[in-house]
């Protein structure tokens, strides 16, 4: 018979064994990943993971935009192309108020404040656009949705919504250099995101990110489709 003691050392044994081998496994499971490796260089100014919460406060102080969504968000064209050779997309910075200064005339922006981005090369870039295309956050907001038909609309008539009747351009620039600095342009937005993306987030920003700082117009699938065609516009029309 074994005797109690003898009988507890073994379960210690053992469970030390089980403990020293899940750790084994673990380690060679990020070993056999070299790409997250190349995604914790990002987290310095993105977030890769979603934040259990997040206060105004902490939004405000964010560098760059949240990457947990990728997979639902991009084009992996676009990704994979602007990763090599990043273009400004936020005219002011991912939080405008930190890289603006008010005056009469309008807003300034500070633009030796701005994050030059760093730039990948093809084999990595290739490597990073997999690794985020796996960040999947918020997937069950396009599961279902139904996209109808996407016609261009005509220039001016695009603009005039987009401008006028929409408010669009007190925060985004729909030509380069021309519109509000407060959003992203989104003169190259047609070709950055996909399509459920684009309709989603437009009908309703919080629900991809609680703390997104631009308004939820409640705008009609109808409208915002009317808009994307203007965004197709100008990306299938450029000079
Ligand atoms: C020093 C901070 C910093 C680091 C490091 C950084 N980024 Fe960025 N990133 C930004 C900023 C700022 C922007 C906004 C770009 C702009 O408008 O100029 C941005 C924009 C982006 C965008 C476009 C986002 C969008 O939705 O418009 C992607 C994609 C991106 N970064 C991916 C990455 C990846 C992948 C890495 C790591 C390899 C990385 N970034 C490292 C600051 C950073
Ligand atoms: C009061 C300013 C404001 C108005 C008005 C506004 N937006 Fe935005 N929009 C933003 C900001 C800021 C962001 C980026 C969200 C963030 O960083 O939290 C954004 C993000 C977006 C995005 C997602 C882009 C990305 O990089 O993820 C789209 C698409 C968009 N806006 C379209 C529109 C359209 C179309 C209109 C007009 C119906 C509009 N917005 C009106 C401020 C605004």
């Amino acid at each position: 018979m074994l005797s109690e003691a003898k009988l507890m050392t073994i379960k210690i044994n053992l469970l030390s064994m089980i403990a020293t081998f899940v750790m084994l496994m673990t380690t060679m499971a990020v070993k056999a990943n070299p790409v997250d490796g190349i995604l914790s260089d990002c987290m310095a100014c993105h977030a890769v993971s979603e934040p259990s919460e997040m206060t105004l406060d902490e939004r405000m102080k964010r560098i760059g935009p949240s990457l947990f969504y990728a997979g639902n968000k991009y084009q992996a064209i676009w990704l994979e192309k602007w990763l090599q050779n990043p273009t400004r997309l936020f005219p002011a910075g991912v939080y405008y108020g930190e890289h603006t200064v008010v005056t009469d005339e309008g807003d300034i922006v500070l633009e030796t404040d701005l994050v030059t981005h760093p730039k990948l090369d093809q084999q990595q870039a290739q490597e990073v656009t997999r690794a985020l295309f796996k960040l999947k956050a918020n997937s069950e907001i396009v599961a279902d949705l139904e996209v109808g038909e996407i016609k261009k609309v005509s220039q001016r008539m695009g603009s005039l919504n987009f401008r006028k009747f929409k408010g669009c351009a007190s925060c985004h620039q729909d030509a380069e250099g021309d519109g509000g600095v407060s959003g992203p342009e989104l003169y190259t937005a047609f070709e950055r995101f996909q399509l459920t993306y684009l309709i989603s987030y437009m009908q309703n920003p919080q629900a991809w990110e609680p703390k997104s700082l631009m308004p939820n117009q409640h705008l009609k699938q109808k409208d915002v489709e009317k808009l994307v065609g203007y965004l197709k516009t100008l990306s299938e029309d450029k000079p």
